[in-house]
């Protein structure tokens, strides 16, 4: 079994920061988003992985290299523009071969690990109906924002519909999929959706029309589309809940760790009060300040005098003189500074390389 990671496309609803960064590398816990998909395909045991890359290729291939890192096997298979999901599967053939194979979105992240779920796509192969694909869904409040399945009283999945206005049903389509080699056929035989993409979507529902067998798992655990500012603080705010208290760097006698706290190696605390769950990357350094609950503060940061809440501040980045900053994503080598302190909570997007200056 192979796996097809996409990390191409463009990041339109995550600017200013995307304009410069791949949106697969936004990190999350101190972690790029893509590499906790990395991880979930090695877990599962599945190390020869294949990654679509698009404009941000120098980056995606810089931050994953040649997978070794991380006990893989990476071939890049470049994109020139982001023509749909089910492109990525037919300019992904020659990689693929005759294997079967995981699609995972490198957007998305997910609490429940991949192992039952291919396991269970390998038992069906081997039963009486064999299917030719497998998709995992979960029930969502806003349907029109996903792909979206109908199932048959039977359970069943009978029609696949993109991003409908009028959704048939609340069940979405989660960004991970298991594939034989029989949806080369149907990714040839498609045609651009009116938005001028293939879409899988389409690609599934003609395995089904062909009367091929498609068969569907619910997804227990939580699962986050990450392209959006909401989703991305609630992905941050899931995984920060998981860390276990480690202190590699210094912590001073005047300031307080409370709760579950990862202070990186190289990084120093000196008189600030930090309640977890926090992560403080390596080399940062967090003076006369309070770093609240849900907060990943990135490599080499500086934060003086500050309050930080909820929010991801990526590597390079200082905070000085805020009076309180929450829900908010800061790109890197940016600085966020006022020179007058007003006691006022700011919410902010901002991306790489910029300045801030509160008056
Ligand atoms: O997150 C689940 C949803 O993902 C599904 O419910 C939808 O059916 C599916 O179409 C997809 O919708 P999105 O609008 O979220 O897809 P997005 O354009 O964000 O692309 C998903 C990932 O694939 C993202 O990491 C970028 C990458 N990608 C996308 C396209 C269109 C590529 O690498 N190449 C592409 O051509």
């Amino acid at each position: 079994m192979k796996a097809l990671i996409l990390a191409g496309g463009a990041g339109t609803r995550l600017r200013p920061i995307t304009h410069t960064r791949a949106k697969q590398l936004v990190p999350v816990a101190n972690k790029p988003i893509l590499f906790y998909g990395i991880e979930a395909m090695v877990a599962a045991g599945i190390t020869d992985i294949g990654v679509i890359v698009g404009d941000t290729r120098d980056e995606v291939m810089a931050a994953l290299a040649d997978g070794s890192a991380f006990g893989a096997t990476i071939t890049y298979i470049p994109q020139d523009a982001p023509l749909g999901l089910a492109h990525c599967v037919l300019i992904a053939h020659e990689f693929l071969g005759d294997d079967d194979f995981v699609m995972f979105l490198g957007d998305n992240l997910l609490e429940q690990d991949l192992a039952a779920f291919v396991a269970a796509f390998q038992d069906a192969r081997s039963g009486d109906a064999p299917p030719a694909a497998q998709i995992l869904l979960k029930q969502v409040p806003d349907p029109h924002r996903f792909g979206i399945a109908t199932l048959d009283a039977s359970g069943n999945v009978v029609a696949l519909v993109e991003k409908p206005a009028d959704p048939p049903s609340d069940l979405a389509l989660v960004g991970v999929y298991l594939f034989t080699p029989r949806v080369h056929d149907a990714v040839a035989a498609i045609r651009p959706s009116p938005r001028g993409e293939l879409e899988i979507t389409d690609a599934i529902q003609w395995l089904i029309d062909e009367g091929d067998r498609v068969r569907c798992e619910l997804l227990t655990g939580w699962w986050i589309d990450t392209g959006k500012l909401t989703p991305l603080l609630e992905a941050n705010r899931l995984l920060l809940e998981r860390i276990e208290t480690t202190i590699d760097g210094d912590v001073d006698e005047s300031s307080t760790i409370d709760g579950r706290v990862h202070v990186a190696e190289g990084a120093s605390v000196v008189n600030s009060v930090i309640r977890g769950p926090v992560a403080i990357g390596a080399g940062a350094r967090i003076v006369d300040s309070f770093i609240g609950p849900f907060s990943a503060i990135g490599n080499r940061c500086v934060v003086e005098r500050s309050e930080v809440e909820h929010s991801v501040v990526m590597d390079d980045s200082s905070i000085v003189d805020i009076a309180r900053l929450e829900d908010s994503l800061i790109g890197s080598n940016a600085v966020v500074s006022r020179s007058r302190q007003k006691p006022r909570a700011l919410r902010l997007m901002v991306g790489d390389h910029c300045q801030i200056d509160v008056e």
